[in-house]
């Protein structure tokens, strides 16, 4: 517990007078909380706050985002270092263990990680009862949430060797359930992880590899691969991380936890995000017709928003997105693509940086804008991408998710409501309902 308390923040209650004082609690940087546990019992009111715009939901220390300034660590240590000079599983333990690995500890992980990348045999049948066009997210919900049924020697939460296995497993076998899952869709047999390679290499090496022909390793894509994984490894309370402590909270196991974070993370205002982006540029075709999507961006009486741009906590640059756009550029430079999307998208930033819809409401790039145009080129299909999404972040769930339970206060998530449904009425019998 790092938190102090400093003062206290008064309420008043215009209609009655009284006046309560509020706890405030600091945190170590960023802003601080007024505790209001105790709001209820004291004033019988609830607070409101859907969509939890002004809502610290609970104490961590992972991941820190100053939104106004752009600015995004985890455990104190930025976001772009850790994409510049660390790779995906020192990332990993780093949100998992607090600190960076030494060697011997960064050794021991990796070479854990390595050895618990294979998936039980019977899993490769249990894929066969999908259909073939089933949307891999779907199967990734599926299948981590039967992880439970395969490895119940690490579902008791209440064993802290059950929890450290639980997570080692899940952030190790993520990118072969991901790989099996694009591989299902393609009708291609899947490819068994190979301990040689890193864990970037060996995702690329299970989704692209086929038994007919060696696989080569592009050290631009492992490279950009890892990024990725680094860039979506955590992100403080999203939604998807949110429904996963919300679901540990009761005490449920962490595989059916994971499942619960896939779901969240599968809409379009979330993960789906970077699907939609491209779905979105396939939409507009063209340069010509970019300025009548942004006009429809802009109108309050069109559902359409620019998919890619915003974002709750960012209210300037997204950091992520700025690493991203580097390699997205690397990427399709060492492919040497040329992707008319791409160039959709670069006009599609410009125009919509300089117009003042989008300046007014400090609606930037977001990292989804620019991890679509990165995974269409290394030859994912749009289908795919929120997958990818789901791996890395696997990590940042299960860090959550074990700090949550490690936590002797934790209490199950249980928020209350403004009910506006009728009062107490009388059952009227189906003969009396005209
Ligand atoms: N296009 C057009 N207008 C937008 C957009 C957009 N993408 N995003 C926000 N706005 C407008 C919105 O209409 C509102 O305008 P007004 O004040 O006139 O009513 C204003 O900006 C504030 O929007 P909000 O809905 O209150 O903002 P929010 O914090 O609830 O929404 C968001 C955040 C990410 C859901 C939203 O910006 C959005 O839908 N973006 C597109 C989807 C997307 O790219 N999502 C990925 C997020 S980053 C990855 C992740 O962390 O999951």
């Amino acid at each position: 517990m790092t938190q102090t308390n400093s003062g206290s923040f008064s309420l008043t209650n215009n209609r009655t007078g009284e006046s309560w004082d509020l706890p405030v609690i600091d945190g170590s940087v960023g802003p601080s909380v007024i505790d209001v546990r105790r709001l209820y019992g004291q004033t019988g009111h609830f607070t409101y706050d859907p969509g939890f715009t002004s809502t610290g939901s609970c104490e961590s220390g992972l991941t820190y985002i100053d939104g106004e300034t752009g600015v995004l660590l985890h455990r104190g240590y930025p976001i772009e270092d850790l994409a510049e000079h660390s790779h995906f599983l020192e990332v990993a333990y780093l949100l998992l263990y607090g600190d960076l690995p030494n060697r011997e500890q960064s050794d021991e992980f990796v070479n854990t990680i390595t050895y618990h990348t294979m998936v039980h045999e019977q899993i490769t049948t249990f894929f066969r009862g999908f259909r073939r066009d089933a949307h891999p997210m779907a199967i990734m919900c599926g299948v981590v949430g039967a992880l439970s049924a395969f490895y119940h020697d690490s579902t008791d939460i209440t064993d802290p060797h059950a929890r450290t296995v639980a997570s080692h497993r899940l952030v190790a076998k993520m990118p072969t359930i991901a790989a099996m899952a694009f591989k299902y869709s393609l009708g291609q047999p899947f490819n068994y992880p190979q301990n040689r390679l890193t864990y970037a290499e060996n995702f690329l090496h299970m989704l692209f590899a086929v038994p007919t022909q060696t696989y080569e390793m592009s050290p631009v894509l492992a490279r950009a691969m890892d990024r990725l994984l680094i860039l979506h490894a955590d992100h403080e309370q999203n939604a998807s991380t949110s429904t996963v402590r919300l679901a540990g909270s009761s005490g449920a196991n962490p595989f059916a936890c994971i499942a619960a974070g896939i779901a969240s993370l599968w809409g379009p205002a979330h993960g789906g995000a970077n699907e939609a982006v491209l779905n979105m540029l396939n939409e507009i075709g063209n340069r010509d017709r970019i300025g009548e999507f942004v006009k429809r961006a802009k109108d309050p009486d069109d559902p359409f928003r620019m998919m890619g741009f915003g974002h709750r906590v960012y209210k300037n640059h997204d950091p992520r997105a700025r690493v991203l756009m580097q390699s997205c550029h690397e990427v399709l430079e060492a492919l040497g693509v040329e992707d008319p999307l791409l160039d959709l998208a670069m006009e599609l930033e410009r125009i919509a940086l300089e117009d003042e819809y989008f300046v007014q409401r400090n609606l930037y790039p977001n990292v989804d804008f620019y991890s679509g145009i990165i995974l269409k080129a290394m030859g994912l299909p749009t289908s795919m991408f929120t997958v990818l999404f789901a791996v890395a972040r696997t990590t940042g769930w299960i860090a959550q998710w074990k700090e949550m339970t490690e936590d002797p206060t934790q209490k199950i998530g249980r928020p209350r409501q403004l009910y506006t449904g009728p009062d107490r009425r009388a059952f009227r019998p189906l003969a009396d309902r005209g």
